[in-house]
């Protein structure tokens, strides 16, 4: 079976490990949307305070209910933690670091280019790379080219 197959295989069996790495307002609602379908998701955060919150079932954004995130972590389905070596495990990753503007209108890429120093290392172990910041094709391109 081909990395492909295998790789759908898992997601339709809800045994790919997923990892959402930023747990921001985009991040925890989308490590959500994941646990609720049956997936095992792992946030990645250096926020040691979202991370605490998150494994304590508490939710810190207001869009996100505290009672949906205590039931996830109860059920196992989601987890946080600022570990980053546990991209190891994971067969999917989804980038969710901030892209803020700068005066020049550019976004920001060093969240980008941080994240991709710690999913670069483990790369071998990870079948599916999304990113999701805003950006234009060529800042894409650029963001993914160190991979
Ligand atoms: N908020 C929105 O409405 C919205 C809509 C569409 C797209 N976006 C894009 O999504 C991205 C995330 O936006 P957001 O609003 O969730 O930002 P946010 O600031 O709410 O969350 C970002 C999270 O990433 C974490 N982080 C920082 N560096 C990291 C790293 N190296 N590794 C892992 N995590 C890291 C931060 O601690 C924070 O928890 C941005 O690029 C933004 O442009 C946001």
């Amino acid at each position: 079976m081909s990395i492909k197959e295998t790789l759908i295989k898992k997601l339709q069996e809800k045994e790919a490990r997923i990892a959402v790495l930023g747990l921001g307002y985009v991040g925890l609602p989308l490590a959500v949307v994941f646990g609720k379908a049956g997936f095992h998701v792992t946030g990645i955060d250096p926020d040691a305070r979202k991370v605490d919150a998150l494994n304590k079932g508490v939710s810190y954004i207001p869009d996100v209910k505290t009672e949906v995130i205590a039931a996830l972590v109860k059920s196992e389905n989601l987890t946080a933690t600022t570990d980053f070596s546990v991209l190891k495990e994971m067969d999917a990753v989804s980038i969710c670091v901030p892209t803020p503007l700068r005066k020049t209108g550019d976004p920001d890429m060093s969240f980008i280019m941080s994240a991709a120093k710690n999913w670069r290392s483990m790369y071998t172990r990870i079948w599916w790379l999304c990113l999701n910041p805003l950006l234009i094709p060529a800042q894409r391109a650029r963001s993914y080219s160190p991979c």
